[in-house]
């Protein structure tokens, strides 16, 4: 099974999750650290954001390592409280940090693709109300400059935002990101705030014209399966396709909020606060590429209390297990490899057939010492699998015309996650906590290896 001609092969990461120095180096606090700070318990045995992965120190090693299996592009994030500590002033540090970063990268044959945002918002902003607050939009916009001009020499394929949806569902529905509200009505506000932020930053990219420069955003899509095809289930899956999926995808892509979406928000009194002009913004700034991170997908089912207007997305729609679903046991999620293949043609239909990539594809598995092989690697046949049944998937999409140009996998290097600390792994390589962050290939570190020399696999 072959892939195209320079296919990207690459791994994602983010600031936050890798870099450690958190509070050192001029960097300012961010929601993370803050949130450590006031509620260590929510955290994962005390796994605080602090330390991570200490990439600022090692980065060298893992991009030599990068080089060693082949990879041809990766994928971290830019701290904003780094570069920018008090969202006015340009840190030297960060610059120089970030710059011979990504020089390491370019000189071993790794395209950098830079993102501005992985859910670090300055603690400074959130103080102001965060995403909540209009002046977010401006703010951002201006830290994208910042970004821009000072590495636009070194980057040319640039992303806005990580999963701007996860942060506004894990942030102000469901309780698992800071400020932790529950409020569908703020939740359309930030959702609609992160929209905006991200189409001005592009209309900044616009203006700056990096030579041979391109611009995209990273989304969690998939397609959303209904439990069954009776109206109510369908209706169900109408309403969790326009909130989760076509409310980003529609604006950067297509330039417009689809009206659909517009008239649910408008029924259950949701409409956002807007200012003229913002349309005609959001139309005239649209992406050159998309990234689409896939874990598992989305299943729903009529709910159970619907009401109007909805107090929480479960009036509209609800979550459904499928029972003959496989689980990665460790994350809680559904493995399901065939939405790869439906995400594929949802990109070719319905979207222009506009490039896409897998900008985030892996499994994460718990207490991976065990699987040491006499050799020392772990041996994650479980990855392997897992990377190549949804290649599968991906690769079928390609075939039948979908123009997908890459796939990197969650992660490089094992790294820091959010709530969940470094329970569940997901690295190529491994890092030990207990020995200075040393790293160490596994086996799905040398299949991938293989599967980018060969541009594919059996
Ligand atoms: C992605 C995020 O959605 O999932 C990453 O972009 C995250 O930041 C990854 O780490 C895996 O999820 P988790 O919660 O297991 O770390």
């Amino acid at each position: 099974m072959l892939f195209p001609k320079n296919f990207l092969w690459g791994a994602a990461a983010s600031a936050p999750q890798t870099e450690g120095h958190s509070s050192t180096n001029g960097k300012s606090p961010s929601i993370w650290d803050k949130w450590f700070e006031l509620a260590p318990d929510k955290f994962y045995q005390h796994q605080g954001p602090e330390n991570t992965s200490d990439v600022y120190d090692l980065y060298l090693e893992d991009v030599e390592n990068m080089a060693k299996l082949g990879l041809n592009s990766y994928r971290t994030s830019i701290a904003w409280t780094r570069l920018m500590p008090d969202g006015v002033h340009v840190n030297p540090e960060a610059v120089t940090f970030y710059r011979q970063y990504f020089q390491a990268l370019r000189d071993h044959g790794i395209e950098p693709i830079i993102n501005l945002f992985h859910f670090d918002l300055p603690w400074w902003l959130m103080a102001k109300g965060g995403w909540e607050s209009r002046q977010s939009v401006t703010k951002f916009a201006d830290y994208a400059q910042v970004a821009f001009e000072q590495f636009g020499d070194l980057v040319q394929r640039w992303v806005t935002f990580n999963e701007p949806l996860v942060q506004v569902k894990a942030g102000y529905l469901y309780g698992f990101h800071y400020p932790a509200v529950v409020n569908f009505r703020k939740a359309v506000q930030v959702g609609y705030h992160m929209l905006l932020a991200h189409t001005l930053a592009v209309q900044a990219f616009r203006e700056i014209a990096i030579p041979n420069g391109t611009i995209g955003i990273i989304l969690d899509v998939t397609p959303v399966y209904a439990k069954t095809t009776a109206p109510a289930d369908l209706q169900a899956q109408q309403a969790a396709d326009l909130l989760n999926i076509r409310s980003f995808l529609d604006p950067v892509v297509l330039g417009q909020v689809p009206d659909q979406l517009l008239e649910l928000l408008a029924t259950n009194e949701l409409t956002p606060t807007t200012l003229s002009g913002d349309g005609a913004a959001i139309a005239e700034n649209t992406v050159d590429f998309i990234g689409l991170n896939y874990y598992r997908p989305k299943r729903v089912q009529a709910p159970k209390k619907p009401a109007t207007p909805a107090q929480m997305p479960n009036e509209l729609y609800e979550d459904y297990e499928w029972p003959d679903r496989r689980i990665n046991q460790y994350r809680g999620w559904e493995i399901y490899p065939e939405a790869l293949y439906d995400v594929a043609l949802m990109m070719r239909d319905e979207y222009g057939n506009i490039p896409w990539f897998v900008s985030e594809n892996g499994m994460g598995v718990a207490d991976e010492a065990r699987f040491k092989d006499a050799s020392g690697h772990i041996n994650d046949q479980y990855r392997i699998d897992f990377m190549k049944e949804h290649l599968t998937y991906l690769h079928k999409g390609i075939a039948a015309g979908s123009n997908c140009f890459g796939y990197h996998v969650w992660t490089f290097v094992d790294c820091w996650s959010w709530l969940n600390g470094y329970h569940n792994r997901y690295g190529l390589y491994s890092v030990d906590l207990d020995n200075h962050y040393q790293r160490q290939v596994k086996q799905s570190g040398l299949w991938f290896k293989e599967l980018i020399a060969n541009n594919g696999f059996e």
